[in-house]
């Protein structure tokens, strides 16, 4: 059990309230509360691959629920806290949980979301007629089925938006994720080991153009050094008491 010090929760909230451009970044380690494996924690996917372990038993994308942290982020939408997410993740838990499509960059994709390679239109699988069983994964890296649904927009190919090692970036969230990275004056990361690049320069960009950092991460980061606060601490229990800690404020407020 991480003990927490009620401190970090106060300081954290007072962080927030006093921001006037608060960019989270997130990674696989805010949906293990949900079920989900991360890739370099001490349970995660890559760790146990490199042991030479059988990937541990992790829920589907389609059986997990969003969870506290997800809902954190919800509700300072809600308050206006919120200007921007940018996430790593493509579990889809994000817009799940009723974070709005416009303030949301994912730049490793989502698995619920097709995409034409030529004019880069989305569409859901649903949408586009895409089914996994008859037409395959659709990675871009995976050559095309004659029989795969082509865009109604240009004809061209559909692919899985989901980003693989060794595919581009894609442009849209890359300008996204950038252009919010310098307006904001905060960045709170949570549950990313910030290795992969080029997502992991986000945090970078952040604090180099002079926005305060904090990670919450249960690891340690290659930008531990960097942030102005790092908390080992598990995102769920932290994030809500934050929230809460937030609300009390807002309701003590004078009007
Ligand atoms: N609370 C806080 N931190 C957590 C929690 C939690 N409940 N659960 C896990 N973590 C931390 C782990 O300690 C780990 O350092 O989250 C971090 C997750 O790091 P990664 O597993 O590396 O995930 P991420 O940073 O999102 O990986 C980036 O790598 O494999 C690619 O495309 C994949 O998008 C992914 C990218």
């Amino acid at each position: 059990m991480i003990i927490q010090n009620p401190d970090y929760v106060d300081i954290v909230s007072n962080l927030i309230l006093a921001s006037k451009y608060l960019v989270i970044f997130t990674g696989a380690g805010i949906s293990t509360e949900s079920g989900l494996s991360d890739f370099r924690g001490k349970n995660g996917v890559w760790t146990r691959r490199d042991k030479g372990l059988p990937p541990a038993r992790s829920k589907h994308f389609d059986e997990v629920q969003p969870n506290e942290g997800h809902n954190f982020m919800v509700q300072l939408q809600e308050m206006g806290l919120l200007k921007f997410l940018i996430s790593q993740n493509v579990d889809n838990l994000h817009l799940k949980s009723g974070i709005q499509p416009e303030r949301i960059a994912e730049l490793h994709g989502n698995y619920t979301i097709m995409k034409c390679v030529e004019c880069d239109t989305r569409y859901s699988r649903k949408e586009i007629g895409w089914e996994r069983e008859n037409h395959g994964r659709g990675f871009r890296m995976e050559s095309p089925q004659d029989n795969q649904p082509f865009c109604p927009e240009c004809h061209g190919r559909i692919i899985n938006s989901v980003v693989n090692f060794n595919d581009p970036m894609p442009s849209k969230e890359m300008e996204l994720a950038r252009d919010h990275s310098m307006k904001c004056d905060l960045m709170i990361v949570i549950g990313s080991s910030l290795v992969v690049t080029p997502a992991a320069n986000f945090p970078k960009i952040a604090k180099g153009k002079g926005a305060k950092l904090i990670i919450i991460n249960i690891d340690s980061t290659p930008l531990d050094n960097l942030a102005d606060i790092k908390l080992d601490v598990k995102a769920g229990d932290f994030l809500s008491n934050v929230l809460k800690r937030i609300k009390n404020i807002k309701e003590i407020e004078p009007i």
